[in-house]
């Protein structure tokens, strides 16, 4: 089994044990205007997107991209795709309007330029080389279409949020979960002059990168939300789950600092021809 294969299982077994885990995370950290990193990407797919596109979401979790922009443009044809069944059914449920496929968005065989606008919010660091997505999109998008993204930024996250992360992997003395994914993430995603390379050998043109921080003063118990939705922390046995909540909980008590997490939003245009 490749690292890809076990990144993969790894992500549908977490994800079907609490399904809507990462929209649960966030839910309490905004932006610098007060929006969740939700409502700031939809911001930004409402302003790249006619009101009736087609708009296929990757990896589109519980569906909650796709329950907003069912508000936000109710004309918009939306299709969302996730290898998780849980997140799918719950979506699909959430959105009755929307389209909804179960399985790998690197190989569904997605109709030839049939999306005017195809995003990904919190998914393409967790998809190892970005290639297989990007022949995707470049397949799937319409000359002139948007490809709209949100990555978290591994290298700005080493703030307040990584070290709560380390207390509570510290107290339960075990390492992360999800190290020995660190070197399956495409680290072009997060340098802008290969990024942009990348992109337009898939005819895809680099618009913006928007770099934002969902932040936080958390109580501990918001704080305890936050982590216990995160990979290396909700993947801790109970007994070890237990130690970290105390440690991380008694460390927001004792410095009562915002918790953060960086994002990197890239918009990016589809070349014609
Ligand atoms: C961190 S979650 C984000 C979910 C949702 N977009 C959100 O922001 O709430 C990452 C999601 O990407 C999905 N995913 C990652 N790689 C995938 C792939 N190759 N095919 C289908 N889904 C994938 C996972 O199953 C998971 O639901």
């Amino acid at each position: 089994m490749t690292k890809i294969d076990e990144l993969r299982e790894f992500l549908v077994e977490f994800h079907t044990r609490y399904p809507g885990a990462t929209a649960e995370a966030l839910k309490n950290v905004r932006d610098a205007a007060g929006r969740t990193t939700y409502e700031a990407f939809v911001d930004t797919v409402v302003q790249n997107a006619s009101p009736d596109a087609r708009i296929l979401e990757l990896g589109c979790g519980d569906g909650i991209v796709l329950a907003m922009l069912a508000e936000r443009l109710p004309n918009a044809e939306l299709t969302g795709v996730d290898a998780v069944s849980p997140d799918i059914e719950i979506a699909r449920r959430r959105v009755p309007s929307a389209t909804l496929l179960a399985g790998d968005f690197t190989t569904l065989p997605f109709p030839v330029a049939s999306y005017q606008c195809i995003i990904a919010h919190l998914v393409l660091m967790l998809s190892g080389p970005l290639e297989p997505v990007l022949e995707q999109v470049e397949r799937a998008l319409t000359p002139g279409g948007a490809f709209l993204f949100v990555a978290d930024d591994v290298a700005v996250c080493g703030t307040r949020y990584s070290e709560l992360i380390g207390v509570g992997l510290a107290a339960a003395g075990v390492e992360s979960a999800t190290r020995r994914f660190a070197d399956v993430v495409d680290k072009r995603l997060y340098d802008e002059a290969e990024l942009r390379e990348l992109l337009l050998s898939h005819r895809l043109s680099l618009e913006t990168v928007y770099r934002y921080e969902v932040n936080g003063a958390l109580s501990p118990d918001a704080a305890w939300e936050l982590f216990s939705r995160m990979y290396p922390i909700g993947t801790l046995a109970p007994e070890l789950n237990a130690k970290a909540r105390r440690a991380i909980e008694d460390d927001v008590r004792s410095s009562p600092r915002e918790v953060n997490v960086a994002m990197q939003l890239v918009t990016a245009k589809r070349l014609h021809g």
